[in-house]
């Protein structure tokens, strides 16, 4: 039997399966679940529990996970969708963090790339036009620290707190939510355990960390799809206002104000998510332990928004 590979990030919600799914322990493929269960609640949890990427299926139901990919996608977004707010939000965040991971997986893969943007901008337009739709894709907990997770996570975020700052600009908040989906592409390439407090880290992996904005950009010089705006985020995610950034020490005023949005928020997933900071105390640490490197107005308003969560 001829299987094929599937994201665990495109099982998601509570529509019934209509193919069977296979996972592979030691070169052998062991019948995980059978057609007509679904991936819902504890099963899902389960999953990202172990940590599990990807999942099989035989070549001969590619046609019908197409068509289960399709269908449930389809009434996510569809704002007359018999769907809760969760099933809908949890369905949208696996499919954003899927076409993420395709992407940071193959950048030189131009329809991957424009799959992305297209789909983001869908991504924009659940996350401004629902008001509990945010707070139901920030619930979705990454417990594995998925990378690509983390990316929906700052993107997330990003829309929540442009939506707090007045922006109203639907193409500034396109933009940034792009830039924010894939800022992290050059830590996907870089050999470093991110997934741990960067205080663990040994100078050496801790300069390897320090170097991944400009990975990021050097793996995609020679790709001809990347959006300049995009590129400028991946490059400038990790800079602060006051210079003490990497990888170039930029100042705030030669920084892009989406890149500044987007560092905020990465700062504050990236202590929720990896450093094991909690709700409450990851403002502070913000406000006080790095204080000068966000802007204090972008770190307030992040807090209201992971406080009412
Ligand atoms: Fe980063
Ligand atoms: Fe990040």
């Amino acid at each position: 039997m001829n299987h094929t590979s599937i994201r665990v990030s495109t099982l998601r919600g509570d529509s019934k399966i209509n193919f069977d799914v296979f996972v592979k322990i030691n070169e052998k493929m062991i019948h995980y679940l059978r057609r007509g269960d679904s991936f819902e609640g504890t099963r899902l949890k389960r999953l990202k529990e172990k940590k599990l990427k990807n999942l099989y299926i035989l070549v001969e139901d590619e046609p019908h996970y197409r068509t289960y990919l399709k269908t449930n996608i389809d009434s996510a977004y569809d704002p007359n969708s018999k769907k809760d707010v969760q099933t809908r939000a949890e369905i949208i965040q696996g499919d954003q963090q899927s076409r993420v991971e395709d992407v940071f997986e193959n950048p030189e893969n131009k329809e991957f790339y424009l799959g992305t943007k297209t789909a983001s901008h869908k991504f924009v337009e659940f996350l401004t036009k629902n008001s509990l739709a945010a707070a139901a894709v920030l619930k979705i907990e990454n417990s594995d620290k998925n990378l690509a997770h983390h990316g929906v996570t700052v993107a997330t975020l990003a829309v929540a707190l442009s939506h707090k700052m007045k922006q109203e600009d639907q193409k500034v908040i396109q933009w940034l939510t792009f830039g924010s989906l894939l800022h992290d592409i050059g830590l996907h390439e870089t050999p470093v355990v991110y997934t741990q407090p960067l205080n663990l880290l040994s100078p050496e992996d801790l300069k390897l960390y320090r170097g991944h904005p400009h990975v990021g950009i050097e793996k995609l010089k020679n790709t001809e799809h990347f959006d300049p705006q995009v590129l400028k985020i991946i490059n400038e995610h990790e800079e602060c206002l006051d210079g003490s950034g990497y990888p170039k020490g930029m100042l705030e005023k030669q920084l892009d104000p989406l890149s500044i949005i987007v560092a905020t928020c990465n700062a504050m997933d990236r202590l929720l998510t990896f450093e094991a900071i909690s709700k409450t105390d990851a403002p502070k640490r913000l406000m006080i332990d790095q204080v000068g490197k966000h802007p204090l107005d972008q770190i307030k308003l992040l807090s209201e928004i992971i406080k009412s969560l």
